[in-house]
This record gives structure tokens, sequence and C-alpha cells, in this order.
């Protein structure tokens, strides 16, 4: 099996050499536990180490935090995106409505973006921002509004992505947030997980944080926790050390 290595220190050794080429992997974890910069990462190192073009795609409201984070790392996206090897594409959702009328649209765009670029890898941040265009207003006995996530809905856009993106081979990473306090929980809308080839969860137990590979088909990864640092040169795991899963909130 070919393997695309992420270029994150310490990850690749503990994944037999990186993820399978053509795979979608989700990475999950609460708030401020790494995602994005995890995604931005993989996505940087593809261009800056390997050579190979990428798209990082974000539906926040604003892309400032990207800007901050190639910023605080150093990371010279203005020198990979002269060179084709590095694109960040920011995907507006300002409401559910514009959202339902233009989400197809915006799939043939990123995907015609990868084409043209001969992109093989692309980070999605985050799944749960777009799951959340797809989640339902109603209101309850006491007329309080709530949403309610569409979980049909969010499988099969998820799935039609992955799908996508696996036909031209380019090996991707979707980000999902989950609650603070389930060490066991590995998506926004509990469907996720199942649909993807590998799920990394990220955790943050004050002051350490962790990195745990909870799936990858067709491969023989850790089942340790292992510890994560963040610095001002990114995300490095610590392949021989192990934090214990009951250390874990
Ligand atoms: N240079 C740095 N050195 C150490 N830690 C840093 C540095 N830069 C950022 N961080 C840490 O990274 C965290 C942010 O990570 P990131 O934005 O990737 O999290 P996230 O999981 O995407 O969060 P969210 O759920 O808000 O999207 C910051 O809260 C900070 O603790
Ligand atoms: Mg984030």
């Amino acid at each position: 099996m070919q393997r695309v290595p992420t270029g994150i220190p310490g990850l690749d050794s503990i994944t037999q050499g990186g993820f399978p080429k053509g795979s979608t992997i989700l990475v999950s974890g609460g708030a401020g536990t790494g995602k994005t910069i995890f995604a931005l990462q993989y996505i940087y190192a593809g261009a800056a180490l390997y050579n190979e073009p990428g798209v990082f795609v974000t539906f926040e409201e604003s892309s400032k935090n990207i800007l901050w984070n190639l910023q605080n790392f150093g990371w010279d996206y203005a020198s990979l995106n002269k060179q084709g090897l590095m694109k960040i594409y920011r995907v507006s959702i300002e409401s559910p409505e514009k959202f339902a009328n233009t989400w197809n649209d915006q799939v043939d765009n990123i995907i015609t973006m990868v084409k043209e670029m001969g992109a093989q890898r692309v980070a999605l941040d985050s799944i749960t921002a777009l799951g959340m265009m797809l989640a339902e207003r109603v209101t309850d006995k006491d007329g309080a509004e709530l949403w309610i996530g569409n979980t049909l809905a969010v499988r099969t856009m998820i799935k039609t992505l992955s799908d996508r993106l696996k036909e031209l081979d380019v090996t991707s990473i979707f980000t999902s947030g989950t609650k603070e306090d389930k060490k066991t929980e590995f998506s926004s809308f509990g469907v996720e997980e199942f649909i993807v080839d590998g799920v990394i969860r990220l955790y943050y137990i004050p002051p350490r944080r962790a990195l745990f590979v909870r799936k990858m088909r067709g491969t023989n990864h850790s089942h340790r926790v292992h510890p994560m640092t963040i610095s001002e040169k990114g995300i490095e795991v610590h392949p021989n050390d192990e934090i214990l899963w009951e250390a874990l909130k």
C-alpha cells in the first residue's frame, strides 16, 4: 500500500509511515485541541517537504485564524502559493438557506481547483461548521429554539465529498469538533467516524496535550495515547511516550 507521510514529526512512525494514499482521515477533538493547526501543518508539510500540492479549505467565518497560524509558525505561504503548491480557500457559509443553494457549486469549485493544481492533499476545516448548516431549527414544548442535527444529511454530504476526493486519489483530512468531557466521542454528529478511513483524536488535559489513533483502515497503528506538543514549530507527536487512557477526561 502506498503511504502519504504527514510530515508532522513523530506521527508517521505510529501509522506505518503515514496515511494510506487516497484515504479520508477525521481529526477530531474539543475546542483548542489543535485541529486547525494539525490540518494546516499537513498541507504545509506536503508542499514544503514533499513537493505535493495541497488545498486547505476553511469554512470558519474568518480566515484570520489561518493567517495567524501561518505567521505564528513562520510557514511561508506566499512562496508556496506562487509555486502552485499550496492554496487556502475560504468558503463562506452565512446562512442555511444560502448554503443549500450554493453547496453543490462550492463542491464543484473545490474539485476543479484540486484538478487544476494537481492537488494530492486536501484539508477541510471543519465538518462541524458545514454540518451545522444542515441542522434544523425546532421549537420545544416550552417555546425554546433548538437545533437538531440532520445526521442523514450530514452523512450524505461527508460521503459525497470523501468519494469525490477519493476518485482523484487525494488523501484528505476532515476536522470535527467534540464535546470537552467525552474522551470516547469522535465527532460532532456521531456519524463522521464511520464513513472515514481513519480517526485521530486530539486531547487537551491542561497542561498536557495528547493524540490517539482510534482507527486507520489497512494500518497496524499504535494503540497507545501519545503526548503531543504545540510549539513555535507546530505540532509534534512523541511516539515513544504514553499517556494512560485513565488520565484522559
Ligand atoms: N506557537 C504556539 N506555541 C504553543 N501553543 C500554541 C502556539 N500557537 C497556538 N498554540 C495553541 O494552539 C491552540 C489553537 O489550536 P487550533 O486553533 O488548531 O485548535 P482547534 O482545535 O482548531 O480549535 P477550535 O475548536 O477553536 O477550532 C491555541 O489555543 C494554543 O493553545
Ligand atoms: Mg479550529
